[in-house]
């Protein structure tokens, strides 16, 4: 049965002769050349991967001569009769071909064991997609050094806004015990290229920092290493009050600052590898230095200090917002920027891609491009919080990129968030990228078949994010689903149309923040007596007789003005900002027109219909493709699919009917009516 628990690292039969034929030459005898941990995850990869894959015997390290020889470019260059040159990064990789004593080989080498443990996994997938392995080289390298998940999950295996079971992280029996699902999760994140992951939740408890969790966090750190994968932990900011006994946690006090000296020490002693902390402090009620009369900049520095030593880092959150700021949008920038350049140089800011909280859309987060002297790491969100959470088939990577290719114009034009978040365009030394995991303990780690296409997608597209959406999703779904040709295309379509699909069914136009209060699943934007303002969805839509939208405009609360002048000029105006943000920007009366001709109420109804139709359209390929996939993956992606196509028309129905009340305007015959 195919209980789906591979995902992408799914080995089966490769069926072109012609390529059969071809992957058995080069793997006749393969030689690894190294022999540390990581050497023998290559091995036992290639052991997992090539037999069934080539349905043969796959010598390796037999005195045969090498058809495949795996090594770092050291090891490599003393066997081979001409150097390798291509240039690489610590991390990059190079599939070559050379020749042993006249005889050709295959190379795969990097500077590192963790570039050529890379490089294997490049190789497997080449055979997995049935991409012929003699259009050589092959030479890649990540444009982001950090590419980290992030896990919300608690010490009570809770995981905040996580949709697929509990926490992998079984605390209770750590350290003694380790479940082979960890090495599974670390071979599925170094085959995309995820090399740092935050065991717990930002919504941090102090224990995790105590010695009996340190012993457990070491253990998974073992079991990580060889993979290239680097813990980190969050850290809660008034640990050294809880586990420390002190009575502050003040940034700037000289216990304070010993006592966090001191446990990065005892950090360190057991894991030499360790990443850093992730802090989120003064937000939605977690501690941090304001308490003290202090900034964010102040609270970094303190830990950054703590970790330096240890060649530590520390990424700080700027997901912050109040009850008393005028527009959440501003907060963050307004709060942020002032501190750009005081940050000491291990500590990076963690921006998240929108300035609310991950959207179905938002325009690009303001502040990346307006902290030049500040690294920021780019924050998305796998785990589906405001995309119909487990059950909604939504591909992301179009989101990742439509953010990833946003240009900022901070250095005039070309200034994307790309070149911002890899270090280039300003040339910082240290670049990242994390994502909030949608991993659980669930047969298939992410409960919706789909949904692991989005944690392959981010990794590989912080490798590098110059990857289109749809390349990503057509290995992902050869990995996942198989070369079958009939597949391949179908499967695409409803990916690439998901995203869209979404937006269109919730949140159309630039509305946003629609969702119920709390469990944020489902419509509700008639809330409006939630103990915040700020959390109630009419302070977003702002529907009156008039019309919708939220005017950030300067006649607004002017958030516009924290973008450079050539972004708030593509969006100031109502008659020319696009589609996409124009309630985002704009309170827009109910009879505006719009670029198609039709006026705001007949587009809202067009696209929540729209919305509702590529549900339904989903649906029917997926039905198309019955006899292609097996019968237990593609019954659950069938259930999950009309669980999606009902809950898409109670977003149209519960939003059109509640915005009608404003409007005042019938339903265009044309589309179905609500009801
Ligand atoms: C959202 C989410 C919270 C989370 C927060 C964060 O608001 O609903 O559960 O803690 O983001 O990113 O810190």
């Amino acid at each position: 049965a195919e209980d789906g628990y591979e995902l992408w690292l799914r080995y089966r039969p490769v069926n072109d002769p012609a390529l059969l034929k071809e992957y058995k030459k080069i793997t006749s005898a393969v030689r690894i050349l190294g022999n540390t941990p990581t050497d023998t995850a290559i091995r036992n990869e290639m052991l997992a991967a090539l037999p069934t894959m080539l349905q043969t015997n796959i010598p390796v390290n037999t005195p045969a001569a090498p058809s495949l020889l795996i090594g770092t470019l050291d090891q490599i260059n003393r066997q081979i009769d001409l150097p390798v040159i291509h240039n690489t990064n610590d991390e990059g990789f190079i599939i070559s071909n050379a020749t042993i004593k006249g005889r050709k080989v295959t190379i795969i080498t990097g500077k590192t064991p963790i570039g050529v443990l890379y490089g294997t996994f490049q190789f497997i997938r080449m055979l997995q997609t049935n991409q012929s392995v003699t259009d050589l080289p092959v030479v890649s390298s990540p444009k982001v050094q950090l590419r980290l998940l992030n896990h919300w999950d608690n010490l009570t295996r809770y995981v905040e806004r996580g949709y697929a079971g509990i926490s992998i992280w079984n605390w209770h029996l750590l350290p003694a015990f380790l479940d082979p699902r960890y090495t599974d999760y670390a071979r599925l994140n170094a085959s995309v290229g995820i090399n740092g992951v935050v065991l717990n939740n930002v919504n941090a408890n102090a224990d995790i920092l105590t010695a009996p969790y340190l012993e457990k966090v070491a253990a998974l750190a073992k079991v990580f290493r060889p993979y290239g994968i680097k813990v980190y932990l969050s850290a809660r900011f008034s640990a050294p009050i809880e586990i420390g006994h002190l009575s502050t946690a003040d940034p700037l006090n000289d216990s304070v600052k010993l006592w966090w000296k001191n446990k990065a020490n005892e950090i360190y002693s057991q894991i030499p590898d360790f990443g850093g902390f992730l802090v989120k402090a003064n937000s939605e009620g977690q501690p941090g230095p304001q308490a003290y009369g202090r900034n964010h900049a102040d609270g970094a520095n303190l830990l950054a200090d703590a970790v330096a030593p240890h060649n530590g880092i520390v990424i700080w959150r700027a997901f912050v917002y109040d009850p008393e700021a005028n527009d959440r949008f501003k907060q963050a920038y307004d709060e942020f920027k002032p501190l750009d350049g005081r940050f000491h140089s291990n500590v990076l800011v963690q921006v998240k891609n929108g300035p609310i909280d991950f959207q179905p859309r938002e325009p690009f987060s303001p502040l990346f491009g307006a902290m030049p002297n500040t690294p920021l790491m780019l924050e998305v969100q796998l785990t589906q919080e405001y995309l119909g959470q487990a059950s909604h088939l939504v591909y992301e990577a179009p989101l990742f990129k439509e953010v990833l290719d946003a240009d900022t114009y901070a250095k005039g034009k070309n200034s994307q968030i790309s070149k911002i978040i890899d270090g280039s365009l300003y040339d910082h030394k240290i670049s990242g990228i994390a994502a909030v995991s949608n991993i659980g303990n669930e047969q298939n780690w992410t409960m919706h078949p789909f949904a692991a296409a989005n944690w392959y997608a981010i990794g590989r597209l912080s490798w590098d994010h110059s990857l289109s959406s749809e390349s990503i999703a057509s290995s992902w779904i050869k990995q996942t689903f198989g070369n079958d040709k009939d597949i391949q295309t179908p499967i695409l379509n409803m990916m690439m149309s998901s995203r869209e699909a979404v937006v269109n069914y919730m949140t159309p136009l630039g509305l946003h923040h629609l969702m119920g209060n709390g469990h944020h699943y489902g419509p509700a934007p008639w809330s409006n007596n939630l103990p915040r303002e700020d959390w109630n969805p009419v302070y977003y839509h702002r529907a009156d007789k008039f019309g919708l939208g939220f005017n950030r405009t300067s006649t607004g609360t002017n958030a516009l003005v924290q973008y450079q002048p050539a972004v708030q000029q593509q969006w100031a105006d109502s008659n020319t900002c696009s589609d996409q943000y124009l309630l985002w920007f704009h309170h827009v009366s109910w009879s505006h027109r719009l670029s198609s001709g039709l006026n705001l109420w007949e587009t809202l109804c067009k696209k929540y219909t729209d919305g509702v139709s590529a549900v339904k359209d989903m649906q029917q390929t997926w039905q198309s493709l019955k006899e292609k996939i097996d019968g237990e993956r593609f019954e659950r992606v069938a259930m999950l699919l009309a669980i999606q196509h009902t809950e898409a028309q109670w977003w149209r129905n519960a939003c059109l009917l509640y915005f009608q009340t404003f409007s005042g305007q019938p339903f265009p015959s044309n589309f179905e009516k609500p009801d």
